[in-house]
């Protein structure tokens, strides 16, 4: 009989319960007189409604979680969202928008109705993204929602996409100062369009590309000249969403005969460069992506297939139930180059370690990189959830780790040093679960070589988090 540590994550998948107004945090270490500025964290807070509870864990409702950094000092506050999703758990005691992976009761009259209405929620709990001055909390939903950054009090809603859905993963254009985003529009016909929000909150279609089954996508790839759609065989008939009864994600169908396409636009022009084809696959995550000549390089986290959904059911992770290495192959860095003009591709791993939620260096963003930080399962964990923090060489294969028993870390963010170009140069803020002590702490790394720099233990316990953010203090 596999007997499970007591120390596992499941304490991280309950609701938080409430608000928590900024304190002041222990520190134990010393947190780098240069580390000043604010970390915010989106994921989900809030699990239960009525006497129910969601089904998956994208389905939770978006909790942000503030820490602020300043001469060595550490505050913490968290506020969740104030959503119509939300207001309507408060007040109905019900759910009344269409989650992830969970649908509120409707009838077929209405099922059919939402077809020219859908009810797609506005539980913005997967990113944070800022667009000029402002800061947006994000989903797969079409419509951003503003927060203060400061107070992390809800103020309304962003630019509109241009579609059903859209990515929580844009990318920012230093040219422009807008964000570059992929919309999936369902219909009659259905067609991904790649479009802009400007900070003035203008929004502009720049490509698109009529699609018959199109496929689920989290994020995309940018390069200066180029932006690149993964369509990985993860697809679905658009009338099933709102016809079929089952919740958005459960529409979606395994196709690995058919490959994985790569459309590939031209930024500045709109016009398709191609549509390129590679082996199956499936990835929540780009890491980046440069040019490299006639050729477009671009890496992502490959879960080999769609099966990572399945196992982040609200069940099975309160289960603390074991499936990578069993069921489905560990995420690794894949790298696929494509060479434009005449079609061929190449697609390689790059490491052996997995890793997940996936960072570099956003100086290098749109540019070559080599580190890759993120997070994993150990092969030998008895559970899914991500037990270490990993720094990747892409060039290499190389990995570095950092982990402590019972303790379960986030997505690592880095700040690179002041004045520093080296790409390592710099510290890594990961916010970490301790089961063993049901509690949480913000983790500070040097980020060359993932040794301790500093912790800060909040409060409370924080569920575990989707994506975050870093803005520096203003020198
Ligand atoms: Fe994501």
């Amino acid at each position: 009989m596999n007997v499970k540590p007591i120390a596992g994550p499941q304490h991280g998948y309950a609701s938080s319960g409430s608000d928590v107004a900024e304190c002041v945090l222990a520190v134990e270490g010393f947190v780098l007189e240069w580390v000043r500025g604010t970390l915010l964290r989106n994921g989900p807070g809030v699990f239960e409604y009525g006497d129910d509870v969601v089904r998956h864990w994208f389905d939770g409702q978006a909790q942000l979680h503030r820490f602020a950094i300043a001469g060595g000092g550490v505050t913490y506050a968290s506020r969740l969202l104030q959503t119509r999703a939300m207001r309507a758990i408060h007040e109905e005691g019900r759910l009344s928008f269409s989650e992830f992976a969970t649908d509120p009761c409707r009838s077929i009259f209405k099922r059919a109705m939402s077809v020219f209405a859908p009810q797609v929620t506005d539980n913005a709990l997967v990113s944070i993204e800022r667009l000029g001055q402002r800061h947006y909390a994000m989903t797969e939903a079409p419509m951003a929602v503003e927060f203060d950054p400061e107070t992390l009090e809800t103020l309304g809603y962003g630019p509109p996409a241009p579609g059903t859905m859209a990515t929580a993963h844009p990318h920012h254009d230093p040219a422009s100062g807008s964000l570059v985003n992929l919309a999936s529009s369902y219909g009659p016909v259905s067609a991904y369009r790649v479009f802009t929000q400007s900070p003035d909150g203008s929004v502009r279609r720049l490509c698109s590309q009529r699609v018959t089954r199109p496929g689920y996508v989290h994020s995309f790839a940018m390069t200066p000249r180029y932006v690149a759609h993964t369509e990985f065989p993860f697809v679905v008939n658009p009338i099933d969403i709102p016809l079929s009864g089952r919740p958005f994600i459960e529409n979606f169908r395994w196709r690995p005969e058919q490959g994985t396409r790569i459309i590939v636009w031209d930024r500045q022009t709109g016009r398709r460069v191609g549509i390129y084809e590679t082996d199956a696959g499936f990835a929540f995550h780009h890491v980046g992506a440069w040019e490299d000549g006639d050729r477009l390089v671009m890496e992502y986290v490959d879960h080999s297939t769609p099966a990572v959904i399945d196992a982040l059911y609200l069940d099975k992770l309160r289960a603390g139930e074991r499936t990578v290495h069993s069921d489905r192959p560990p995420p690794r860095l894949r790298r696929v180059t494509v060479d434009l003009p005449n079609g061929r591709v190449g697609s390689e791993l790059r490491a052996e370690h997995a890793i997940e939620m996936p960072r570099i260096d956003d100086r290098r963003h749109l540019g070559r990189y080599r580190a890759v930080y993120g997070i994993a399962a150990g092969p030998d964990s008895d559970y899914d959830t991500p037990d270490h923090i990993v720094k990747l060489d892409n060039e290499t294969g190389d990995a570095r780790t950092w982990e402590q028993a019972g303790c379960y870390p986030g997505e690592p963010i880095f700040l690179p040093a002041p004045g520093s170009c080296e790409e390592d140069d710099g510290v890594l803020l990961s916010v970490v679960l301790d089961a063993g002590h049901e509690r949480s702490f913000l983790l500070v790394l040097d980020a060359a070589d993932l040794t301790e720099l500093a912790r800060a233990d909040a409060p409370a316990l924080i569920p575990h988090g989707i994506h975050g953010t870093f803005t520096p203090a203003a020198p």
